[in-house]
């Protein structure tokens, strides 16, 4: 079904905008307004300025502007209807509206939907039972298993592709999506394995990792290839399950394996998600950026895993995530750890995981001798270079201190070796190419602006002048008033829902964009007011004179004397 103006309208007025924004990014109250990073530029100073009053928020440098709708609409890259269900439901407000997006791979959802419902149904029968004991014996209870949706593919070659094709799918279909492959006749992917359904992070089903139980000489895990729906580089394993708990607890606990974050989700830490061994992307990257909160990265206690560690603490550090790092000691991963000492104890090492730059510190100092004097300088200048890449002062100011306390190096000889990161790095931002507008246009857009606040400006405008003479703001002003003829109010932040069909709708969040320090004045208006009337006389009288210009008749050329007189008398 979908909603009325009204009913979105009385949605933006219950949220509130600062509470919603504040979900995503951290915002500071400054004055009047709130401030924050820009999420949609690369933003290094808080350049987004959310107006709880006006209910909108603009960016001084991007140009990034609209409501609260808007907001969501691009951070979630979500159609606006999305948008406002996102936001609904933030409120508690109950819409009864159907968004499904991604139509076109509804289909393909529903297919993974039955394969996850096919293979559960397998584990519960007689071939499926030496694999329930194999997860029993790894102490997966049976309500975990259906939490998990984890199910069997039976041995048999070809069962799921025909129930499926029975379904009325088509052999390239399942070949596509990955749940068959075809030499001569079509196959299924997965057989004698256990498998984990892997989720989207809006919980469809998309993929699944087969793990074997009892054979030998066999990858331990094989996972559905790349398809459009399963993007490897853009799905963490259990994100959509650890969301709601990661906000609520600040925090995201990011491992290796499906089987560690099933344990640590089981043990009821649930702010867990699983990389599935693949290196962390930037697209992962975003994906936790999104979530706000610290990211503990507690990958396997190998080397692979140190180093894997290591490439994805600065991917995350470098896009400003708060991160710490967690290295178990004497277990393999987390599920070996915490059936070695129990939760308790994995949720203390949680705690005191350290910071990013600790851990390459230590790092930096294995197989050093701090008795030898070249371990010594070794170390420190790689400190140094470390903190050659940071601009944060504070760190620099701390390690610094620390290096010559240690070491017992003058603070001055090391401060030199710090590159000032002012000399080295100019800031690169996207600053909105502000064009330069004549000064007519902006006295339009100005007036437009004040009409979008308030329906006395429009009723004065109404009177005095009822009309703009250009083609492209005229349309605006028009969207303007039917909107006051049909709700007999008027504010910018429903404004800005109500156009966001239109073709002007950049336009006029340009329009408040560059107007939104504007001081609203009814004095102003009314100065205002007299400068476009006085404009807009000019042009009549451009406009008669070229008229003038060319006609014969005297009459006629006596009249439009006689109306260029008037209106120049008139701007007297
Ligand atoms: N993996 C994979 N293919 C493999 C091995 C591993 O896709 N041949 C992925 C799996 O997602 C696995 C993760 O890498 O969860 C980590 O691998 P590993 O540490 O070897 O497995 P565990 O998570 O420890 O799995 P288990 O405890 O079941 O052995
Ligand atoms: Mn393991």
């Amino acid at each position: 079904m979908a909603l009325s103006q009204e009913e979105i309208n009385h949605i933006q007025s219950v949220a509130s905008i600062v509470d919603v924004i504040s979900s995503y990014i951290n915002l500071e109250k400054k004055g009047k307004n709130y401030f924050g990073l820009c999420p949609f530029h690369d933003d290094h100073a808080p350049s987004l300025s959310v107006s709880e009053d006006k209910k909108i928020y603009t960016c001084f440098v991007c140009g990034h502007t609209g409501n609260v709708f808007s907001f969501v609409k691009d951070y979630e890259n979500v159609s606006f209807l999305e948008a406002v269900k996102i936001v609904a439901d933030k409120c508690g407000i109950d819409v009864d509206v159907d968004v499904k997006t991604n139509t076109r791979f509804d289909r393909f959802y529903e297919a993974y939907d039955l394969a996850v419902k096919y293979y559960q149904n397998n584990i519960k029968t007689a071939e499926g039972k030496k694999a329930l004991e194999y997860l029993h014996k790894r102490g997966l209870t049976d309500e975990l298993i259906k939490e998990f949706d984890i199910g069997f593919a039976s041995k048999t070659n070809d069962t799921l592709s025909k129930l499926l094709l029975n379904k009325g799918y088509k052999e390239q279909e399942l070949i596509d999506i990955g749940i068959s492959n075809k030499s001569n006749t079509i196959y299924d992917l997965f057989r004698n394995r256990i498998v984990f359904p892997i989720h989207d992070s809006k919980g469809h089903p998309v993929a699944f990792s087969g793990r074997i139980y009892e054979q030998v000489d066999e990858a331990k895990y094989i996972n559905t290839k790349e398809t459009q729906i399963f993007k490897k580089g853009e799905i963490l394993f259990n994100y959509h399950r650890a969301i709601n708990e990661a906000k609520k607890m600040k925090k995201l606990i990011l491992v290796e394996g499906q089987m560690d974050a099933i344990r640590i989700y089981s043990e009821g830490v649930k702010n867990v998600c699983a990389t599935m061994g693949t290196a962390l992307t930037n697209e992962h990257v975003k994906l936790l950026k999104k979530l706000n909160v610290e990211i503990v990265l507690c990958f396997d206690n190998d080397s692979a895993g140190e180093k894997a560690t290591l490439a994805a603490g600065e991917l995350l550090s470098k896009e400003g995530i708060e991160l710490s790092i967690l290295r178990i000691s004497g277990a393999k991963d987390p599920d070996e750890y915490i059936l070695a000492n129990g939760v308790d104890k994995y949720k203390e090492a949680v705690d005191h995981a350290i910071k990013f730059f600790d851990f390459k510190l230590n790092i930096l100092k294995k197989n050093k001798d701090f008795n030898k004097v070249d371990d010594v300088s070794a170390y420190v200048n790689s400190v140094i270079k470390e903190l050659n890449k940071t601009n944060d002062s504070i760190l620099i100011d701390l390690t610094i201190n620390r290096l010559s306390e240690e070491y017992g190096i003058d603070k001055n000889v090391l401060l030199n070796k710090v590159i000032k990161v002012e000399d080295t790095k100019t800031l690169t931002v996207t600053t909105k190419p502000r064009v330069k507008k004549e000064k007519n246009i902006r006295l339009l857009e100005l007036l437009l602006y004040y009409m979008m606040n308030d329906t006395k400006y429009i009723k004065v405008f109404e009177k005095e002048l009822s009309y703009i003479d250009n083609e492209k703001y005229q349309v605006i002003c028009d969207e303007i008033l039917a909107f006051y003829l049909k709700y007999n109010y008027i504010n910018i932040a429903d404004f800005i829902s109500y156009s966001i069909e239109s073709d002007s709708y950049e336009t006029i969040l340009d329009i408040i964009d560059n107007n939104i320090n504007t001081e609203l004045s009814d004095q102003d208006y009314l100065a205002l007011i007299d400068k476009i009337k006085l404009i807009n006389d000019e042009n009549k009288i451009m406009q008669l004179k070229n008229k003038l210009k060319s006609t014969s008749d005297i009459n006629e050329k006596l009249k439009i004397t006689d109306e260029i007189a008037k209106l120049k008398k008139r701007d007297v």
